[in-house]
């Protein structure tokens, strides 16, 4: 994984691909690095850490041009060091390549090349460079097609080369890229987030593609040299929605984001008068619906308890037996999949590398594979038949809030259509819908407590060492409650199901070990309720969420914050907020790196 920027066109290059890589940050941030066609002479300047370090190395720079390609960092092969930061020269010095992604055959490629190219960094594009060079015969993209045959691996790459100084190639496999187009500019990157400021049409590069842009136009071609036609979308985001929009970081604009995207994400997909859900991008009949007898979720990180929450909504409202897989696990234990199962694929991003693999091995077995999906045009979301786009909008923070929330809420919808073709009554999808209806009004009341959750932040923000607790639906709650602390704030901290506590876990509490436990009025509510005075007992402190109005949340607890009830099924559209904005203070609070957590990145596209 890495973000990949590059800008041809009249402009000035240095400052475009700087805001682009702040863009990409999320991609990784170990090292940055940029190249700019100079007069025939390429100038790159690298810088180890975040991008305003590279920034404040070009200020002291004469770097200009208006052709440059630029690059930020997540390590995969070699350590993080400025000699393994891109871009990267081959050996004459006039070509100089990014890279996203892994050669797999770096060493065998090395070994052939050693006698005649010279290696200064431990990186597989360095390789990969002057493989490209080692095919150079005056032709830029003939030699990156020839090489690129040789290679094993995934790649999202940008050549230059100073023998043709008004030309840039690009070619993906595996790691995603996306052209920008304005007019005869022209932007690259690894998504569309770094063009939006100049322009919404672009164009998504496939596996096995490679495009060639000069003198005000672009070609695209496959590895075989045959010339390849492109459709030309339009992307609906705009540069603003990207932006922090006057908060301090991403995490907490993306978390007040969450009633209007929530919104968005329902908007047009319900019918009230047929109790009913419609996701046209499912592309089942009703027949071959009503033929799914298993149903596999397959996600990573955040994505993955969002889709235990689609399990119970999927089983209770469908009856049709649901399994959650995570995604590097799901392909390797032999997966039994066929043409009765349907599975979804759920992703913010639609590039992680493990649930793409999953998407590929699920329909080489032959099921219904679809998409659940953030990013528009993203990987996941062309190489599945189907899926609904979540309709979030930029998610820039690493910790991941809103596309959260909405993954929820298209599996609750994906679950209310296969209920009411299989089993629930009219009445009952209505009341469903009427509760989901008043999921923004309810979300808004919660982020008004924003403050006193604050408060109770505080007063734990010495604490090393938390339990998330709740039982049922809440139990995915906890799970990710538990992760959001401690991705951004690094505190250790565990979620069990409540019931679990006694066989174990119990053990670790002591009055330095603070529980934060769900415990809203559902069918588990007294049976959680026992569970925590079993904590009680043990002279823990404890943060509980409850419902208004119990007032025996008061007795059990040292803080509790309070929220209003909704269906069971939807509690995590609201359970999950409080515990969102307690992870986001307490990184504040320690002074963390809230929106670019150290050792994460967004976009995993390594396996
Ligand atoms: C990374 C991120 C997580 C995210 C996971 C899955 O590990 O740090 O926040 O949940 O990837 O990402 P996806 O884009 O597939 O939802």
């Amino acid at each position: 994984m890495c973000g990949i920027v590059a800008y041809i066109g009249n402009k000035p290059a240095l400052p475009i691909l700087i805001k682009g890589l702040r863009r990409l940050e999320y991609r990784g941030y170990d090292s940055a690095g940029v190249a700019l066609m100079c007069d025939r002479k390429i100038e790159r300047l690298r810088s180890v850490g975040k991008i305003e370090n590279l920034e404040e190395k070009t200020k002291d720079s004469c770097l200009s041009g208006n052709i440059g390609i630029a690059h930020t960092r997540w390590a995969t092969h070699g350590g993080v060091t400025e000699e393994n930061a891109h871009p990267h020269f081959s050996t004459s010095g006039k070509l100089v390549i990014v890279h996203n992604g892994i050669i797999e055959n770096y060493r065998e490629l090395r070994e052939k090349l050693k006698e005649k190219f010279e290696f200064k960094s431990e990186t597989d594009t360095e390789v990969l460079v002057n493989l490209i060079e080692s095919h150079y015969d005056g032709d830029l993209r003939l030699a990156v097609e020839k090489a690129l045959l040789h290679v094993r691996g995934t790649y999202g790459l940008v050549a230059m080369h100073s023998d043709e100084p008004d030309k840039l190639v690009a070619a993906r496999l595996g790691s995603p890229l996306v052209v920008g187009i304005d007019e005869d500019e022209f932007y690259i990157a690894s998504d569309a987030t770094p063009m939006l400021a100049y322009t919404k049409k672009v164009i998504f590069l496939e596996d096995g593609e490679v495009v060639e842009i000069s003198n005000g136009k672009m070609e695209t071609f496959n590895l075989k040299d045959e010339s390849v036609t492109k459709c030309v979308e339009e992307i609906e985001w705009d540069d603003e929605q990207a932006e922090k929009q006057g908060y301090d970081h991403f995490m907490l604009k993306e978390i007040y984001d969450q009633p209007t995207v929530f919104e968005d994400a329902i908007r047009g997909r319900i019918n009230m008068g047929d109790g009913t859900a419609h996701l046209g991008g499912l592309n089942m009949t009703d027949d071959e619906m009503r033929g799914i007898e298993r149903i596999i979720l397959i996600a990573c990180g955040t994505a993955s308890y969002a889709a235990m929450i689609g399990k119970y909504a999927f089983e209770r409202l469908a009856g049709i037996p649901t399994e959650v897989d995570v995604a590097s696990e799901f392909r390797y234990r032999d997966p039994i999949v066929n043409d009765k199962t349907l599975v979804f694929a759920i992703s913010q991003s639609g590039e992680t590398a493990d649930t793409l693999a999953a998407v590929r091995e699920a329909k080489r077995k032959g099921a219904f594979v679809r998409g659940v999906v953030n990013v528009v045009g993203s990987t996941i979301a062309r190489e599945t038949d189907g899926g609904s786009y979540i309709h979030a909008g930029p998610e820039l923070a690493v910790a991941s809030t809103k596309a959260y929330t909405n993954m929820v809420a298209i599996m609750t919808l994906y679950a209310l259509q296969f209920g009411r073709l299989k089993r629930i009554t009219p009445a009952t999808g209505q009341r469903l819908i009427k509760a989901l209806l008043e999921i923004p009004e309810k979300m808004n009341s919660i982020l008004k407590q924003t403050d006193e959750i604050k408060k109770i932040a505080e007063k734990y923000k010495d604490s090393r060492d938390f339990m998330y607790l709740g039982r049922g639906i809440n139990f995915p709650v906890a799970l990710e409650g538990s992760l959001k602390l401690k991705e951004i704030s690094y505190i250790h901290a565990e979620a069990y199901p409540a019931g679990e506590m006694k066989h174990g876990p119990i053990a670790l509490l002591s009055p330095e070990f603070p529980v934060f436990a769900l415990m809203t009025k559902n069918q588990l509510y007294e049976k959680t309720r026992s569970n925590i005075e079993e904590v009680r007992a043990r002279d823990t402190k404890v943060i509980l969420i409850a419902n208004e109005g119990d007032e025996n949340a008061k007795e059990l607890a040292d803080d509790v914050i309070y929220i209003p009830p909704t269906m069971e099924l939807l509690e995590p559209l609201l359970n999950t907020i409080p515990l969102q904005i307690f992870a986001y203070h307490m990184a504040v609070l320690l002074e963390k790196d809230v929106d670019r957590p150290r050792n994460l990145a967004k976009s995993v596209t390594v396996e």
